[in-house]
């Protein structure tokens, strides 16, 4: 615990936002591996880029390469692992950036954590529930982590032999077995579009 430390302010969330000419907001894409939230995610951000509006992507796998490299996937370790990844989400969304984070991000607490973080602040987040059956997840397998996970190789892998907590409330509900990436991207500009986050 750090002990001695005084909070800096600067500019206004608000002030900053109007120099930006752009607002912040958090778009949370939760569900199984291989529901396709990597893939929205990089549509999603490209899309929100061609718009001339800043936008990064946090993604599950790659943010586990380096900020998160000492975490495995223990009930414990995927608290943490999706805390500090809400901690970055909310700085990124401070600075104006339309952020998008692609995590299993199982338990419901853990997103509920994430959302109060941003709430508290004023910080727009919304979550978006990337939904696929997981026979159909399960089929797909591109990573052949399925497989593995079916032959005991890989513990604790998320709906074989770790929980998996849909959302009940999600601001987006994406039924990604039956429409192409570009659909569901487009369902969350729509979104953000009509909640005024993006332009
Ligand atoms: S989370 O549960 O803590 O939110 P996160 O999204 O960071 O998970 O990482 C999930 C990715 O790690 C999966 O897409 C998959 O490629 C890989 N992975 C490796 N082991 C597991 C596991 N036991 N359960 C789920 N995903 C795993």
């Amino acid at each position: 615990m750090a002990t001695n430390i005084t909070w800096h302010s600067n500019l206004t969330h608000k002030e900053r936002a109007s120099l930006r000419k752009q607002q912040g907001v958090t778009v949370w894409l939760t569900g199984l591996s291989a529901s396709g939230k990597s893939t929205i995610a990089c549509a999603l951000e490209q899309s929100i880029l061609n718009r001339g509006l800043n936008s990064y992507r946090l993604d599950g796998d790659n943010v586990r390469f380096g900020l998160n490299k000492d975490l495995g996937f223990s009930e414990s370790d995927r608290n943490e692992n999706i805390r500090r990844i809400s901690e970055v989400a909310k700085l990124f969304n401070d600075s104006c950036c339309v952020t998008v984070t692609s995590f299993i991000s199982p338990y419901k607490s853990d997103r509920n954590l994430a959302r109060e973080l941003h709430e508290k602040d004023n910080l727009p987040f919304v979550e978006v529930y990337i939904d696929v059956p997981i026979e159909i997840a399960e089929k797909r397998d591109p990573k052949g982590l399925y497989k593995k996970a079916r032959e005991g190789i890989i513990k604790e892998f998320t709906g074989i032999s770790a929980p998996y907590e849909a959302p009940e409330n999600p601001e987006i509900h994406v039924k990604n077995d039956s429409i192409s990436i570009e659909q569901a991207a487009e369902q969350i500009i729509d979104y953000l579009l009509e909640k005024k986050y993006i332009n």
